[in-house]
């Protein structure tokens, strides 16, 4: 492996088991993450977004969720076969998550003081009055005001935004070597939001750390990110550097989603808006995920699992339009 990876994921496989079948959430996902590089993950809801950062920091929620296959690996080391003693001392401090919903992140019944002296304590990075300090640095650096006053304040005193950002100091606490942010500044202002993605710039330059970003906000992933993970039903239908993407998207979902976002895509006077739905995860068509809403789709597309096709030694995408000849027959 690439002595600069820090997190390396193969072939990651989450499921749940409902009802109605078997939930194939994340259905074989991967990407590598360098030291102090921020990699973007973008798709529609219920792309398998979420799952797979919850899959990562092996935290799924409800209990019908598991992690079924592939790897994890973090400087190498298999994070799915540690056994969970080990990954508490990981989560949190090596590796944290800002939710959705800050609401995962907080306990509602200690004060926002108590629970981000604890996180430093838990992981022995820290206690007393240096603690303190360290906590209302963090706090006032996250744009929380007046935070003496907000650290003796409970999580349900506390509007979403700012709970929100007292999530983000609390996965920010420990100097995590990867930091996995979903959907971070979603419930946000436009002003506020863009002070988090300034911090996180700055916390990436200062500390090295290694971002996951998750989002809707294609215009976002431009600002932030230097790589891309495109999610479709489940799996990465294309992965590739920012600018490249940007240049030349590859896959026919990739070139969609552009085309209905002006800011990630060339000017364009109206807005182009992809029809039709992502299938259902339970009973998931045969071939490509993506073929009934495909411009481009061939017979092989509804038959067939669509091969990697390499951009280079990191990079791909899963399209049959552009796979070389005799493909078909060895897929
Ligand atoms: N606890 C659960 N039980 C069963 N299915 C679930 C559960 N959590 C998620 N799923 C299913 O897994 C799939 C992926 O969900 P996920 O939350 O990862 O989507 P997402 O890409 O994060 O979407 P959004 O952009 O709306 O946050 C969805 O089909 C969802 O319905
Ligand atoms: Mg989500």
């Amino acid at each position: 492996m690439h002595s600069d990876v820090v997190l390396k994921v193969e072939a990651l496989q989450t499921q749940f088991d409902t009802r109605r079948g078997l939930v194939r959430a994340v259905d074989g996902v991967d990407f590598s993450l360098r030291r102090g590089e921020v990699l973007g993950i973008v798709g529609e809801s219920g792309s398998g977004k979420s799952i797979t950062a919850f899959s990562l920091m092996r935290a799924l929620p409800g209990l019908s969720g598991r992690t079924v296959g592939g790897r994890v690996l973090l400087h190498g080391v298999d994070l799915l076969k540690l056994p969970e003693s080990e990954m508490r001392a990981i989560r949190g401090a090596r590796m944290a998550m800002i939710c959705q919903n800050p609401n995962t992140s907080l306990n509602p019944l200690f004060t926002v003081g108590e629970q981000l002296e604890e996180t430093l304590r838990f992981h022995a990075k820290g206690a007393g009055a240096d603690a303190r300090q360290r906590v209302l640095r963090l706090l006032a650096e996250v744009q929380l005001p007046s935070p003496e006053v907000q650290l003796r304040r409970y999580p349900f005193q506390m509007s979403g935004g700012m709970k929100q950002r007292v999530a983000i100091a609390m996965a920010l606490i420990c100097e995590p070597e990867v930091l996995i942010a979903d959907e971070p500044t979603t419930a946000l202002d436009v002003t506020i939001q863009a002070q988090i993605l300034h911090l996180l710039r700055e916390v990436r330059r200062k500390h090295g750390t290694s971002i996951v970003f998750i989002t809707h906000d294609l215009g976002v992933v431009a600002q932030l990110c230097d790589s891309v993970a495109v999610m479709y039903a489940g799996r990465v239908v294309e992965y590739n550097e920012i600018r490249e993407l940007f240049r030349r998207p590859r896959h026919p979902y990739t070139a969609g989603l552009m085309q209905s976002n002006p800011v990630f895509g060339r000017r364009q006077e109206r807005l182009h808006s992809m029809e039709g739905q992502p299938p259902d995860l339970v009973a998931p068509p045969a071939g490509c995920a993506f073929a009934a809403r495909c411009p481009h789709v061939q017979p092989i597309c509804r038959e067939q699992t669509p091969p990697r096709v390499a951009i280079d030694e990191r990079h791909f995408y899963a399209c049959w339009r552009d796979a070389p000849p005799g493909v078909a027959h060895a897929a």
